[in-house]
């Protein structure tokens, strides 16, 4: 779909729950990173908590969510990916795909699901000095172990995904012509008028109900809340 002299209409893409769980996620993820070098760990802790219950609210929307959010609209497999890839990049102009598109998809999983196990791996680990965090020494060596070791170079290759992440943004601002970012703070996207259309009859533009997202919400605070209370 490269055409540029398609008439473009506004279109719902990003509901309110994704826009707020990306920007709080981007902050999360920001400070964790900092406070972990700076070896500030009352604020690491803090915020890695927060990052938990992001991460656990973002897996019960890709499944209960508005459709642009679900991972069945977005996840394809690696196939689909580098067809995607090959296809885009083959001409210049605009993509304009209604939500993540196949290989976008997979980058969004990754960082949701390795910030996950950051946080994991981030509880199973000491500083040696006055720090432990909860699951330290309460699991088995064969997996804490292990999980402590991968903290460090695991905030490595998140930051490397997270950069490429924004490189790619980039790339599609001003190679591509496409401006992402816009969507992801208003919510709406300029398509094409036929692919505004089919997501319209497909009832894809319609959000899924705030209401639904507070009970999701509630449900993944509730998980970092008593590991904060019972640790
Ligand atoms: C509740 C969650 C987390 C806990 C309890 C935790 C715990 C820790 C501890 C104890 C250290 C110090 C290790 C040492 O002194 O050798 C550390 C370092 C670090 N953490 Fe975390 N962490 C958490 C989440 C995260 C997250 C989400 C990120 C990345 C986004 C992250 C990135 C880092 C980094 C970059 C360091 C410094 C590594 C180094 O250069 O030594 N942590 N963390
Ligand atoms: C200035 C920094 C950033 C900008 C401008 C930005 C922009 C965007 C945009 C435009 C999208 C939608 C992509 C699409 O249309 O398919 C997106 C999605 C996403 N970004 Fe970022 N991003 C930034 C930082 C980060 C950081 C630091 C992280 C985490 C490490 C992150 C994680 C994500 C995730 C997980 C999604 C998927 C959102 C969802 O479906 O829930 N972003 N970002």
């Amino acid at each position: 779909m490269s055409e540029t002299s398609e008439r473009l209409v506004e279109t719902p893409v990003w509901d309110l729950p994704v826009r707020l769980f990306h920007w709080s996620f981007a902050i999360c993820f920001a400070v964790s990173w900092i406070s972990g070098q700076a070896e500030n760990l009352d604020l690491h802790y803090g915020s890695g908590l927060v990052l938990l219950g992001l991460v656990i609210f973002r897996l019960l929307w890709g499944l209960v969510g508005s459709p642009t959010a679900r991972f069945a609209h977005f996840l394809r497999g690696p196939g689909a990916a580098i067809a995607y890839l090959k296809e885009s990049f083959r001409h210049r102009g605009p993509s304009y795909s209604f939500g993540h598109n196949a290989a976008g998809g997979l980058m969004v999983v990754a960082l949701i699901v390795l910030a996950g196990l950051q946080v994991v791996s981030g509880m199973s680990s000491t500083d040696d000095v006055i720090f432990e965090g909860p699951l330290y020494g309460r699991l088995p060596d064969w997996l804490g172990r292990p999980l402590e070791i991968l903290h460090e170079p695991l905030a490595n290759i998140l930051l490397a995904l997270a950069l490429l992440h924004i490189l790619v943004i980039l790339v599609y601002r001003f190679v591509k012509r496409e401006n992402l970012v816009r969507a992801m703070v208003l919510g709406r996207a300029r398509l094409p008028e036929p692919v505004a259309q089919a997501a319209a009859a497909r009832g894809e533009t319609k959000g899924a109900p705030l209401g639904r997202a507070l009970v999701c919400a509630i449900l993944a605070a509730a998980v970092p809340a008593a590991i904060h209370y019972f640790y």
